[in-house]
């Protein structure tokens, strides 16, 4: 198989470079390890910045956003038992918060590039990237029936996520690398539930984060912070609820929904950079180049900015002759990544608690959210944040 872009990975970041792609009259393949239906029924992130649902509707995918998401003016941040609401919209000279959930996105993209002929193969395995320091570099891999086959192209991208092979391409001594591990954890449910509340409700206490979110007038999605190496088998439906009313509700009466957990899981939080993001011919986007922790609700987000810089590159280069995206890609993404990163760390620690780091801190976390709903600047700060940076 030949073609310009080698795309590795069909989450966000790889459908997205995709969609932009083919706007702009290049052609490209994507190779993907797991089925369709696994991609398209992994429950993961819920956020959209405002430019993330404005892209979404220039690319003509965001009718079933429209009919479907949830848009909300604010979110509440809660602590001492007291709600604050922060209103985005105000705060922001417009912009909403989307909870859109990432496999929703997912569903509209993969239909939409399908529709134009797009070759998505899916269940690939063995997945190998070739001669990325040339001008001709390649993929092998296995079909989904196991066949070998190979993808010849100009350029690969990267847009395998956090465990995939392209940074692993890139020799190790050439990478520089940056990491934090957090001793959070986030225990998420799916529960059929109505609504408990009009909008996000991101609550620090003392026995630990917790965040109401939502996905449908009929299911909820929650999550509480618990310890990382924590089994899920440990934690009971009951001790569940429990922590959750504990953590969520208020003083002055506000109580939350229960209803039947469908799903629940854990995951582990790290902030990781990889300022490497381009080493000849191979282009790194999304998770295979950074993580954040989930709170500050960046992850896709980040994920989708790197393929909209990478595609503005990829246009320069095939329309007129011009390298110059390409070689400033890592530095134009990194600038935007690395107040990403920071606002997440940011988010994630003024919400969690660490019985390690000490009552002094403990305090300065609760000053810092005292401030927040205190000071204009301090909560404009936060809302332009959220509701994403320009880019
Ligand atoms: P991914 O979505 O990871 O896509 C990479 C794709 O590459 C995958 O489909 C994978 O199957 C494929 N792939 C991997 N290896 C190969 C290979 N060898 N060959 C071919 N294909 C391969 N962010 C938030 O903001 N809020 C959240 O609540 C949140 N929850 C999350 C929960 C979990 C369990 C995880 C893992 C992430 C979560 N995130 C969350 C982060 C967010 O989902 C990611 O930032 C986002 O998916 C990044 O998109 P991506 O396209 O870069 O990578
Ligand atoms: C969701 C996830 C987040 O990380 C967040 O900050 C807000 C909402 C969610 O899955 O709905």
């Amino acid at each position: 198989i030949r073609t310009q872009v080698g795309i590795i990975g069909a989450g966000p970041a790889g459908l997205f470079l995709s969609e932009l792609l083919h706007r702009q009259g290049i052609d490209s393949v994507i190779l993907e390890s797991r089925t369709r239906e696994e991609i398209e029924g992994t429950i993961r992130a819920g956020v959209l910045e405002q430019w993330t649902v404005d892209l979404m509707h220039q690319l003509g995918v965001g009718e079933r956003m429209t009919r479907d998401g949830h848009f909300h003016t604010g979110i509440t941040l809660r602590f001492k038992g007291q709600s604050h609401h922060l209103d985005m919209v105000e705060l922001t000279g417009g912009k909403k918060v989307t909870v859109y959930p990432q496999h929703e996105v997912i569903k509209d993209l993969v239909a939409h590039r399908l529709a134009q002929g797009a070759q998505i193969h899916f269940g690939v395995r063995d997945t190998r990237l070739h001669n990325v320091e040339t001008e001709r570099p390649s993929i092998t891999f296995a079909r989904a029936d196991g066949t070998p086959a190979v993808l010849e192209c100009d350029f690969i991208a990267g847009c395998d996520g956090f465990h995939g092979p392209s940074r692993q391409a890139i020799p190790a001594t050439q990478r520089q690398e940056f990491q934090k591990i957090y001793p959070y954890g986030w225990l998420g449910i799916l529960t059929e539930a109505p609504p408990s509340h009009h909008e996000l409700i991101y609550a620090r206490h003392d026995r630990g984060f917790a965040l109401l979110s939502t996905r449908s007038p009929e299911i909820q999605r929650l999550y509480i912070q618990c310890d990382p190496k924590d089994d899920i088998a440990q934690w009971s439906d009951a001790r569940i609820w429990s922590e959750l009313h504990q953590r969520l509700e208020t003083t002055d009466g506000w109580k939350l929904t229960e209803g039947p957990i469908i799903q629940k899981g854990i995951i582990a939080m790290r902030s990781f950079v990889c300022e490497t993001m381009r080493h000849g011919r191979l282009f790194l986007a999304g998770d295979a180049a950074h993580i954040v922790p989930p709170t500050g609700a960046k992850g896709l987000n980040l994920a989708v900015a790197d393929v909209l810089v990478l595609s503005r590159a990829l246009e320069k280069f095939y329309a007129r002759n011009d390298s110059s995206g390409i070689d400033s890609y890592a530095a134009t993404c990194l600038a935007r990544i690395w107040k990403g990163e920071r606002f997440s760390w940011y988010m994630t620690t003024m919400l969690h608690t660490d019985e390690a780091a000490g009552a002094f801190e403990h305090r300065i976390r609760e000053a810092d959210l005292e401030y927040v709903v205190s000071s204009r600047a301090a909560a404009t700060a936060l809302a332009e944040n959220y509701v994403g940076l320009p880019i």
